[in-house]
C-alpha cells in the first residue's frame, strides 16, 4: 500500500519561562492510504504535539521542530507554507470550543465553505449544509441551522465537527481524542460514523485516544506513546495478543478496570513528567522488568514484519 503520511525521526521541544523542553524525540510513524492509525498513550505522552506538527500548527503554540521530515504524498509538510486543508483535515477534543459560540451553526459552516469553496458553492450554501449534515446522519427535522453552538448536545456539536471537516473531502482524518468528552453511547456512534466515513469515502484517519478499546475496535494498526517516544507498534490484533514493551502490557492489564469503571491503574496510567525524564530508558522508573542494559536508551527491535519494540527485555 502506497504511504499517504511520513513521519520521520521527529523531534519537537517547547519554550516556556526560557526554558526548552523536548516533548517528542525521534518519533517516527506512517499512515498507508485506506488505513486507521491510533496513537494511545497517557496524558502528556506528545500525542496532541505530533498532530500538530503534523499539522504544521506547532509554530503558533511556542513549539519549535528541532529535527526530522514529515512529508504527505512525497511532498515535504513542514516546509511548506502553503495550507493543506484538502488533503489533511482536523477533529478536534472539544467541539464546544471549536464552534464559534457567537454565530449560528449555519455561520460556522458559512465561513469554512467560503475558505474551500469560494467559487462553486457559495450561492447553493443550504444544500451544501444539508447534504454536509446528512453524511452525518442530522437531519433538518433534527436540527436548526440558525441555532448557536451552546444550545446542542455534546454529540451533536462532534457530529457537525465531522461534518465540517468533510466538506474538504479529505483523505486523511487526524482525530484527537475525539469522543473523550462524550457518554459511551454517543462515543459508540461517533466511532460508527468514521467507519462509514472510512469506508463510504475511503479516508485514513489517525486517531489518538486514552481509551484502548476504542483503539482496538476501529484501528488497523497502533503506535504505543511513552513520554514522547514510540515504545512500541505493531498491527492492533497482534499488539493485543502479544504486547512486548512492559508499558504496553501494563495498559493492556488496566483495560478491563476501565469497563468497569474502576479506579484506573497508577502503573499504567500517569501524567508524563518531563522534569524528571531519566536518560536511559524513559520508562525505567516504572518498570518491573528492568535490568542493567536499561540505563542506555533502548533500540528497535524487531519482532516480526510489521511489529517492533524500544525494550532491551526479550520476553519471548
Ligand atoms: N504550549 C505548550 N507549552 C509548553 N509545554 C506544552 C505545551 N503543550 C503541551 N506541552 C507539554 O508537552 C507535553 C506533551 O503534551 P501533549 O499535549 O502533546 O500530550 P498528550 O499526549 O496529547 O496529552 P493528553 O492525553 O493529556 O491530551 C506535556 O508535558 C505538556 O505539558
Ligand atoms: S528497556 Fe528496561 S526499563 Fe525500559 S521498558 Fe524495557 S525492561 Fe523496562
Ligand atoms: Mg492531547
Amino acid at each position: 500500500m502506497n504511504h499517504l503520511l511520513d513521519v520521520e525521526n521527529i523531534s519537537v521541544a517547547y519554550v516556556s519561562n526560557g526554558k526548552q523542553q523536548t516533548v517528542l524525540e525521534d518519533v517516527s510513524l506512517y499512515i498507508a492510504e485506506g488505513e486507521s492509525v491510533g496513537i494511545i498513550g497517557e496524558s502528556g505522552s506528545g500525542k496532541t504535539t505530533l498532530s500538530d506538527t503534523i499539522l504544521n500548527s506547532i509554530s503558533f503554540k511556542n513549539g519549535t521542530v528541532l529535527g526530522g521530515n514529515i512529508s504527505y504524498r512525497g511532498h515535504d509538510l513542514l516546509s511548506n507554507t502553503k495550507p493543506i486543508g484538502r488533503q489533511i483535515t482536523y477533529i478536534p477534543q472539544d467541539p464546544a470550543s471549536s464552534l464559534d459560540p457567537l454565530f449560528p451553526i449555519r455561520t460556522n459552516f458559512k465561513e469554512i465553505i467560503k475558505t474551500h469553496m469560494r467559487d462553486s458553492s457559495y450561492k447553493k450554501i443550504d444544500n451544501v449544509i444539508n447534504d454536509a449534515l446528512t453524511k452525518v446522519h442530522l437531519s433538518s427535522e433534527a436540527l436548526n441551522i440558525h441555532s448557536y453552538p451552546h444550545q446542542l448536545s455534546g454529540g451533536m456539536q462532534q457530529r457537525i465537527l465531522i461534518a465540517l471537516a468533510l466538506l474538504s473531502n479529505p483523505e486523511l482524518i487526524i482525530a484527537d481524542e475525539p469522543t473523550s468528552n462524550l457518554d459511551v453511547t454517543t462515543e459508540r456512534e461517533i466511532i460508527r460514523l468514521f467507519e462509514e466515513i472510512r469506508t463510504g469515502h475511503g479516508a485514513s484517519f489517525l486517531l489518538t485516544t486514552h481509551n484502548l478499546s476504542l483503539a482496538k475496535c476501529f484501528c488497523d494498526r497502533l503506535y504505543v506513546f511513552f513520554m514522547g517516544n514510540v515504545v512500541e507498534m505493531a498491527q492492533t490484533d497482534e499488539l493485543f495478543s502479544n504486547p512486548q514493551h512492559p508499558y504496553t502490557k501494563a495498559l493492556i492489564d488496566a483495560m478491563p478496570s476501565i469497563t468497569e469503571k474502576k479506579s484506573l491503574k497508577a502503573y499504567a496510567y500517569s501524567a508524563c513528567i518531563y522534569d524528571r525524564k531519566p536518560s536511559g530508558c524513559r520508562f525505567i522508573t516504572r518498570c518491573r522488568e528492568k535490568n542493567d542494559r536499561c540505563v542506555i536508551k533502548p533500540e528497535e527491535r524487531k519482532i516480526s514484519e510489521n511489529h517492533y519494540v524500544y525494550c532491551w527485555n526479550e520476553m519471548v
